[in-house]
């Protein structure tokens, strides 16, 4: 998965995908303007909470959309807005629309910060483990066949790593089940907290508690492919050109989130937390009130984007919860 999304030649990623457009891969909140209101209510805020400027590290921006469309309504933060992004294609493209855009934190200093990762966290490569018929958990390795095609085949664990997180979730994998273990999100938590010195940290993703994501009911897992916004079946088909998820795994980043000193504060669906943001107001910002109505409904309904995403935010220790908690 981290090949194929990654590969500093190959990968889905570093080729500059096309996001959120009509002919684009897949569409994403980041394509309303209306959603970038909302968490432009968010940032003024957080700032008001912390009682001085926050700079904005958005983790994989993607084509910047979502960013430029948060600087039509802060102007004021454009100096102090930055992208983190691993694909150098799409930082250019970040770029091109006015956005510092960089590879990675190291270049960043601790400061007071907002953090905003829109469906990133689905993004970072996951491993696949299962349950076999005698209870032992293996790992889905990818290796070639015969004929020279790419297959999954179980093995030992590529790292005791995996048990460890499935045990500290108090998960049993059914026999015969598959499920993700997404390894990369404490490290990625760490990074985070490297360049936070205090602040709020958001994440909208789509995702389950452990004991939800790794029900029964899951028995195959969650791990998807895409291409051309439609699903395809085959996740070693057409490798490079196609976008690979997973769920995330709530519990997961919740702990990941606390042994990197973050407190959680907020988990709601998106919808509730845009509403009470007061993404409505976005209509009396837009040109075209209908349109606007339009954004707000699709993002907030839940038969709709509403409830296919989670909102989890976390602050540093000292801060009030804040940013949009109560229900209107
Ligand atoms: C599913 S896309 C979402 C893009 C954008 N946020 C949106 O909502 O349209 C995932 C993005 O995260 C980037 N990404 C994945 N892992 C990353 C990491 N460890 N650090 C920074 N960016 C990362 C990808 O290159 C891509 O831009």
């Amino acid at each position: 998965m981290s090949k194929a999304l990654y590969d500093s030649q190959h990968g889905f990623y570093t080729k500059g995908p096309l996001i959120g457009r009509p002919e684009g891969t897949f569409n994403t909140n980041a394509m309303f303007p209306a959603f970038a209101f909302a968490i432009s209510q968010a940032i003024t805020q957080a700032e008001a909470l912390m009682g001085e400027p926050v700079r904005v590290v958005e983790f994989g921006g993607g084509t910047g959309e979502l960013a430029a469309n948060i600087l039509t309504f802060l102007s004021s933060l454009r100096s102090n807005y930055i992208i983190v992004e691993i694909s150098a294609s799409l930082r250019e493209q970040q770029r091109r629309r006015g956005i510092t855009a960089v590879q990675a934190t190291e270049t960043l200093s601790p400061a007071p910060t907002f953090v905003l990762g829109n469906e990133v966290l689905d993004a970072l490569p996951v491993h696949r483990v299962m349950r076999d018929g005698s209870g032992e958990l293996l790992e889905m390795h990818v290796g070639l066949d015969d004929d020279g095609e790419l297959v999954e085949y179980p093995g030992q664990l590529s790292t005791p790593l995996l048990a460890k997180r499935l045990d500290d979730e108090r998960i049993a994998l059914g026999r015969g089940q598959v499920a993700e273990v997404c390894l990369a999100l404490d490290e990625f938590l760490y990074e985070v907290q490297r360049i936070v010195s205090k602040g709020y940290v958001v994440f909208i993703d789509y995702g389950d508690e452990a004991a939800d994501l790794y029900s029964y009911k899951k028995l195959n897992g969650t791990l998807r492919s895409f291409r051309s916004q439609k699903p395809t079946c085959d996740p070693f088909d057409a490798v490079g050109e196609q976008d690979l998820t997973a769920d995330v795994d709530f519990t997961a980043l919740k702990h990941a989130a606390s042994n990197a000193g973050f407190f959680c504060v907020e988990h709601s669906r998106q919808g509730s937390w845009l509403t009470n943001l007061g993404i409505k107001q976005f209509v009396d910002w837009s040109q075209d009130q209908e349109h606007a109505l339009m954004q707000i409904h699709q993002l907030t309904n839940m038969a709709q984007l509403g409830s296919s995403f989670d909102v989890l935010i976390f602050k540093t220790a000292g801060l009030p919860d804040g940013l949009a908690l109560h229900p209107e």
